[in-house]
């Protein structure tokens, strides 16, 4: 499946003699046409609301009854042109589902749904001569297929990065017809693949907008501390459009400084400059405003400036050794439950956060939307970013392989401006193979290509030497940056109290980020501290788990599973999870279980402690 091709082959030459004079520069240009970046500050018409929908389990929308594509599908959204005419859909009569939003939340009928699902939105569009018109979609779960009035522009395969298709010239002042197909069947060779802890929200799940930009418009850049760099600020902007040779400038007010100069003829000015900054931290998370002017485009953003690199077993901030005061979180919308897509859902779950003394977050298991990380950026809370390579992907398939990387590639080209993102995880819970490592260094390599500012890690399994000794000599941990590690000791292996007899052996001189650990209990449900499910199981849970913490001395983060109560097609126990991981901190409806203040306390004496290692 093409996700774009429209990389001129002249590009290559030109940008690679343009990366060779700018290694140091922190984000590599990249060589195919991105998705529109910082859309928040663009002029668009938001296509958000209700849409007509038809659920179309068996594709008959796309399908001729030979099971070929049909040339007359649902994208044609027709009506009868008389009484004899044979149309047997309508989507102006067709129920609505709210955009952005799964579908699963909005119906009863369709909670456990996965298949098809047509959308229809219809606009008008007051077009203005020499703009160009992109509609935007900020993610669509899984497959997604776009139609303008009855033209196919393109598809997008992955549930949680965005996309766009540009539609100059093709877009009318009346009357346009937006046929988009969602499917979110789930299969082996996708990823995630079939298996997953967490519900499969299909339907556009993210803001849909239609965006209007010059002829010739700053489509990317990437504006930063160079690494390791405090006081250098590296970067580049490019032009898209005819007149790519412009005079451009980088303004940012509040650091004085004004940097002035010219596009070549692909459109690109990189440019590095001396500043002096209030670095972001999550105690001053300071952002600064960033203005970026071409003769015929201007556009501004918001950007923090720090620097994040290891030493030893140490993760530095701004050259200062850090703890990672973490916690898990999920996409799921607090108290409605569903797919979280606001900014009011974004507040909620990273003010809870902050109310656990959290400086870090771990968005797991996959792209969270753009709020969360702006957000974040605004918060202060660094951030472990995710794609969901999620336990069995198919690691010999090399779609499979060309998938994650362009879900990983749409990740960092929507977020790589932003301060808050410290961890790019390239994996969850893979189980150790020749393949798998092949599959998985191939995604570090591909980070390193894009951001060399940020770290790399992913969620690694350890294994037993003996009766108590953890052993973490994943062969992954050799290209990663920061290990991460996922365990279970008083949930899925043994009781709380088994965590006092283990020790590590880590094969890495790395810094350790325990990813995972955790219990269930459900809100309101007490006993003793060994009766499973109730709070009082996951206080003791937590007390055992957060004391081997604390003797854990390669530790420098951790981001217990999680913050809230989610849903999950794995747990069906009756009376108690009803279809939730019960593992959150806080359940589906905002209550604080016990366990929630056990963190609390054991954050603030961190925060408190290691100022003074
Ligand atoms: C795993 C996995 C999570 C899952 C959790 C659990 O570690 O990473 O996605 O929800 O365990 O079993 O609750």
């Amino acid at each position: 499946m093409s996700h774009y091709k429209n990389i001129s082959s002249s590009m290559c030459s030109v940008r690679l003699r343009i990366l060779l004079t700018l290694m140091c520069i922190v984000t590599l240009i990249p060589a195919q046409q991105t998705v529109l970046h910082n859309v928040i500050h663009r002029q668009a018409t938001n296509l958000n609301g209700a849409w007509r929908t038809i659920i179309d389990p068996y594709e008959t929308g796309y399908y001729n009854y030979r099971y070929e594509p049909s040339s007359d599908g649902y994208f044609s959204d027709r009506k009868p042109r008389n009484s004899q005419d044979l149309v047997e859909y309508d989507f102006d009569n067709s129920p609505v589902l709210n955009v952005p939003g799964d579908w699963n939340t909005q119906r009863p009928e369709l909670l456990f749904y996965e298949g098809t699902i047509w959308y229809r939105r219809l606009f008008d569009c007051e077009r203005t001569s020499g703009r160009r018109y992109f509609l935007y979609f900020g993610a669509a779960n899984y497959h997604t297929i776009v139609y303008l009035n009855g033209e196919k522009l393109g598809e997008h395969i992955g549930g949680f990065t965005p996309f766009n298709f540009e539609v100059t010239g093709k877009v009318r002042t009346t009357g346009n017809s937006l046929v988009v197909k969602v499917d979110n069947k789930r299969s082996r060779d996708a990823v995630p693949t079939v298996n997953t802890d967490w519900w499969n929200y299909g339907g556009i799940t993210r803001d849909v907008m239609l965006v209007e930009v010059p002829q010739t418009y700053i489509d990317d850049y990437s504006i930063q501390l160079l690494k390791g760099n405090r006081n250098t600020i590296g970067g580049w902007i490019r032009l898209s459009g005819e007149k790519k040779e412009q005079s451009v400038s980088v303004t940012i007010p509040k650091a004085g400084v004004t940097l002035r100069g010219k596009t070549n003829s692909e459109g690109i000015f990189a440019f590095s400059t001396k500043a002096k900054l209030s670095l972001w931290e999550p105690e001053h998370p300071e952002l600064y405003e960033v203005v970026i002017a071409a003769e015929t485009d201007t556009v501004r953003d918001d950007i923090g400036f720090r620097t994040i690199e290891t030493k030893g077993q140490d993760i530095l901030l701004n050259g200062k050794s850090i703890f990672l005061r973490g916690i898990s979180i999920h996409e799921e919308a607090p108290f409605r439950s569903g797919r979280a897509f606001s900014e009011e859902d974004a507040r909620t779950l990273l003010q809870w956060a902050k109310d656990l003394g959290c400086n870090y977050v771990r968005l797991a298991h996959y792209p969270h939307n753009e709020h969360m990380v702006r957000l974040a950026d605004q918060m202060g809370l660094m951030v472990w970013s995710e794609i969901p390579v999620y336990w069995t992907i198919t690691w010999e398939n090399p779609a499979t392989l060309s998938n994650a990387s362009n879900q990983l590639t749409e990740l960092i080209q929507r977020d790589k401006n932003r301060a808050s993102i410290v961890l790019w995880s390239v994996a969850n819970e893979t189980p150790v193979s020749e393949s798998r490592l092949k599959f998985l260094s191939t995604l570090v390599s591909r980070v390193k290509s894009m951001d060399t500012t940020r770290l790399v890690t992913a969620a690694l399994e350890r294994h037993y030497s003996d009766e108590t000794t953890q052993v973490i000599d994943d062969p992954l941990g050799k290209y990663l940056d920061v290990l991460g590690c996922n365990e279970y000791i008083g949930w899925y292996e043994g009781l709380p109290d088994k965590a006092r007899k283990v020790t590590w052996n880590i094969a890495y001189d790395k810094p350790l980020i325990i990813s995972e650990f955790g219990g269930d209990a459900l809100y309101g449900f007490h006993g003793d501290s060994l009766t499973r499910w109730t709070e009082e199981y996951q206080e003791y849970l937590y007390k055992e788990q957060l004391a081997l913490m604390s003797r854990t001395t390669q530790l420098r983060g951790l981001s217990p599973w999680i913050l809230m109560d989610f849903r999950s097609p794995r747990r069906p126990l009756p009376n108690i999870q009803d279809y939730f991981n019960r593992k959150g901190l806080i359940s589906n409806r905002g209550e604080k279980k016990k366990a929630f203040g056990i963190l609390q306390q054991y954050y603030h004496t961190v925060q408190n402690t290691w100022k003074t290692r």
